[in-house]
């Protein structure tokens, strides 16, 4: 469901000069808000990768922000249309990632304005388990599982993020060993 991986960046980017245009958001304030933004400068984006990523074959590669105000939670979902992420933490405000099963008989909600019932109460699932990544860790998350992000202190997490919307966890796995 998510293990961490050996990457390292050249240097510590400035993550105001990779964010472009907000693609979506999810959650509301006083709740934690998710949003994903585009690359705004892939030749920027360029200059502190590590050579093997740069060619990574993905869907889609974008930066993402969770900015919680208070101390709370993403609820558990599974991730709208993509299957596997990558993620290169910046920024992570030692938050701690939960993955989840579904209990029997149970089913997801539709987040508002979305067609799929993607969402899902914390007594619906039993927690299977759990990291927290540090600043400058990458990992690989199995998003068509379950999965929720708990905050531990005010702030703004700060990731990139390579999404395949296909692909499964083991092959995009294999894929990155590869590299
Ligand atoms: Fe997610």
């Amino acid at each position: 469901m998510f293990k961490k991986l050996n990457f390292s960046l050249k240097h510590i980017p400035d993550f105001n000069k990779l964010k472009g245009i907000k693609i979506t958001s999810f959650g509301e304030h006083p709740f934690p808000i998710l949003s994903y933004y585009s690359v705004k400068d892939y030749e920027y984006l360029k200059t502190f990768l590590p050579d093997n990523l740069k060619y990574l074959p993905f869907d889609q590669l974008m930066v993402a922000e969770i900015i919680d105000s208070n101390i709370g939670h993403l609820d558990p979902h599974i991730d709208h249309g993509v299957t596997t992420v990558f993620n290169y933490y910046l920024e992570t405000c030692d938050a701690v990632t939960h993955f989840y099963e579904l209990k029997e008989g149970e089913f997801g909600y539709n987040y508002q304005g979305r067609e799929t019932a993607n969402i899902y109460d914390f007594n619906q699932v039993i927690k299977t388990g759990s990291f927290t990544a540090r600043n400058n860790e990458a990992y690989i998350l199995d998003v068509s599982k379950i999965h929720s992000v708990e905050s531990i202190r005010a702030g703004t997490r700060q990731f990139i993020q390579w999404q395949w919307n296909n692909m499964q966890f083991e092959q995009v796995h294999k894929l990155l060993n590869l590299l």
